[in-house]
């Protein structure tokens, strides 16, 4: 079904505005860095053991920040080796955000950046036509599947080209979730066409069908949503539009979706209240897979 709402995506100016206040709102960020501080040194021991270099590419990786968080993990996992990084983001201004940080981090000289602004399909388009063979030991799509047309297509491409013990990882909204709840029951009344709304729970059973060995690690993320339940507060109607990826949720969405959303974020399925405060479940979930055998 078409929906007439409009997807806040489209609205670049209202994205960025929402995005700011999710991370003010939300522990993503810090437990993202909490997984990679702890869990990831151990996910990448492994990869490319005995090489010079390793070779890493970065899909969706927006400003770069968390990029940089793993590859400095994973050059202190591997001392002394070379890093070859390719980032692939479609964003102009996300790639020059991470070309301005890198160029004031003093070190970073034993790696290199190739830069690709383009889309995950525009990347394998490219791979393709100048069959390349090149293999990869550490791919990642942190936060990324949400905005590609065929998530079960991007997760094959980009395993086929990992080398013997190389690892995929993606991160995304966990399916045990509020997230997942709530994009579970109304996905199909929001703007389905440009955001997928997919969560882990969809990516594990894609991969079990296909009989893809993985592993998976649920972070927990909290974020707290109080003044969406507050009728004209622009705090709210920010989060809202975050939370349904719709432009102006508050004011565009019919009356019954919109109480119907209103009622899911409160129910103790998507939210727990304390001290006044309602507070989602916002959880992520790490999967990471091996190469192909
Ligand atoms: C939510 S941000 C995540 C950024 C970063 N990985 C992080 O976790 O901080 C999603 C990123 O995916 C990029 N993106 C959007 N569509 C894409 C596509 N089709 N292929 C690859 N990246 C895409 C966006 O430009 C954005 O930088």
């Amino acid at each position: 079904m078409t929906s007439p709402l409009k997807c806040l995506i489209d609205d670049d100016d209202r994205y960025q505005k929402s995005f700011q206040l999710y991370l003010e709102r939300s522990s993503e960020h810090q437990c993202t860095r909490d997984f990679i501080h702890n869990t990831l040194p151990d996910i990448l021991a492994s990869v490319g053991t005995g090489k010079s270099q390793l070779n890493v590419i970065g899909v969706g990786s927006g400003e770069g920040t968390i990029d940089l968080e793993m590859l400095s993990q994973l050059c202190q996992k591997h001392p002394g080796v070379l890093v070859d990084n390719v980032v692939v983001d479609p964003s102009s201004q996300q790639l020059n955000d991470y070309k301005v940080m890198v160029s004031q981090k003093p070190d970073l000289e034993h790696i290199t950046f190739t830069w690709n602004k383009m889309t995950a399909s525009e990347f394998e388009e490219q791979w393709r036509q100048k069959n390349v063979t090149k293999k990869a030991d550490f791919i990642h799509m942190v936060q990324v599947l949400y905005f590609v047309k065929d998530p079960g297509a991007t997760i094959s491409f980009f395993q086929s080209l990992l080398d013997k013990k190389g690892k995929l990882l993606i991160a995304l909204a966990s399916g045990e979730s509020g997230w997942g709840k709530l994009w579970r029951t109304f996905r199909s009344q929001l703007c389905y066409n440009e955001h997928r709304f997919v969560t882990t729970a969809d990516i594990k059973s894609l991969l079990d069908a296909r009989g893809v060995p993985h592993q998976s690690y649920e972070l927990q993320t909290g974020m707290d949503i109080t003044e969406c339940f507050t009728e004209g507060d622009q705090t709210g109607e920010l989060l809202l539009d975050f939370l349904t990826k719709v432009q102006d949720f508050s004011r565009t969405a019919s009356p019954e979706l919109r109480q119907g959303v209103l009622r899911m974020l409160r129910d103790p399925q998507c939210s727990v209240e304390t001290g006044g405060r309602v507070l989602f479940n916002g959880n992520c979930e790490v999967i990471v897979l091996d190469a192909l055998s």
